[in-house]
């Protein structure tokens, strides 16, 4: 059985990356082939138009653009934090169709661009708590993941979401690894999935999401633990049964469902009591993870009368 990241040393780019990368400036026309100056998202900064800013975490301190783009979760291009950042430039995220299936009168399959013409962008800054015990403040941009929603119509009898990540091994080289079972999958129960704080992000720091976040569309969810927050999501389906996502599956005694970010359930095997701010120097003290990562005001009358040690 497949333990969570005892972080991996991140390995120097493979050679057949370096290719896929070369191959990537060319189709762009950024010059000589042999001169890659910069991290494969650094040449696709595209900033966003028609954002509209919000409430949402004012005030806070921002983690870098560098931190949040190259200390990275995404296994599909390897299990190393800078892997997604040197790796991810292979993937296409244009065209992307996003399939909506399942418990729905509606189902659907529309362009990711079809979907930024539908919905407006918003700004929202939300603390993220992995459950390696990090945590970093990002300014997304996307829209709530309640509006596409409703837009699918879920029948009486839906209960829960299911989202599923791009698996194209082609252009994920860690699909060939079978660290976990592919393609990564989470869910949510459905009112979950549709509490206003649930975002589709589409973009950071005014700019459209880089590769290595999750490009063109992912879930934000931010009082749960980080993997929830499934990335380069290509299906999303409505289900009558409670969907098992793939870190569950891989370990159900460490990965719960449910997965809401408590500091009285530890990890099996660490604390989840404090977490170390991604960004903030080696010598800053730890911060007190706080319940729902924080945002208890506003969720945690969907857990009334749960057991949340057992429910973890
Ligand atoms: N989504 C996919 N498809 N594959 C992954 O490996 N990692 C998860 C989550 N979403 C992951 C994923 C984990 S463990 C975390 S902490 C967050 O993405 C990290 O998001 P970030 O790299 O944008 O900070």
């Amino acid at each position: 059985m497949y333990k969570y990241p005892l972080p991996a040393p991140s390995e120097i780019t493979s050679p057949e990356a370096f290719r896929q990368r070369r191959a990537l400036v060319a189709a762009l026309g950024l010059g000589a082939a042999g001169a890659w100056p910069l991290p494969a998202s650094a040449t696709l900064r595209q900033k966003l138009s028609g954002v509209q800013s919000t409430s949402y975490g004012r005030g806070e301190t921002l983690t870098s653009y560098d931190d949040i783009t190259t200390y990275n979760n995404f296994y599909e291009f390897g299990t190393g934090k800078e892997d997604p950042s040197q790796n991810a430039g292979s993937l296409r995220t244009r065209p992307w169709t996003l399939v909506v299936d399942g418990a729905v009168r509606r189902p659907r399959q529309i362009g990711v661009e079809d979907l930024l013409r539908q919905y407006p962008l918003q700004e929202r800054i939300y603390r993220l708590r992995c459950v390696e015990a990090w945590s970093m403040v990002i300014p997304w941009v996307g829209f709530p993941l309640r509006q596409l929603i409703d837009w699918a119509q879920p029948t009486g009898s839906a209960r829960f979401v299911q989202f599923f990540s791009q698996d194209d091994p082609e252009q994920m080289p860690g699909l060939r690894r079978h660290v976990l079972d592919w393609p990564y999958t989470e869910g949510l129960r459905l009112d979950e999935a549709r509490h206003p704080l649930a975002l589709l992000a589409v973009g950071l720091y005014g700019e459209v999401l880089p590769n290595q976040d999750g490009a063109p569309i992912r879930l934000v969810v931010p009082w749960k633990y980080g993997f929830k927050s499934i990335k380069s999501i290509v299906r999303i389906r409505f289900t009558e049964t409670q969907p098992v996502s793939s870190w569950t599956r891989a370990n159900p005694d460490e990965y719960g469902f449910f997965s809401n970010v408590n500091p009285a359930v530890d990890h099996p095997r660490w604390s989840q009591a404090t977490e170390r701010r991604i960004g903030a120097g080696l010598f800053s003290a730890r911060r007190k993870t706080l319940m729902f990562n924080g945002y208890g005001e506003e969720v945690a009358s969907l857990y009334q009368g749960m057991d949340l040690k057992r429910d973890f």
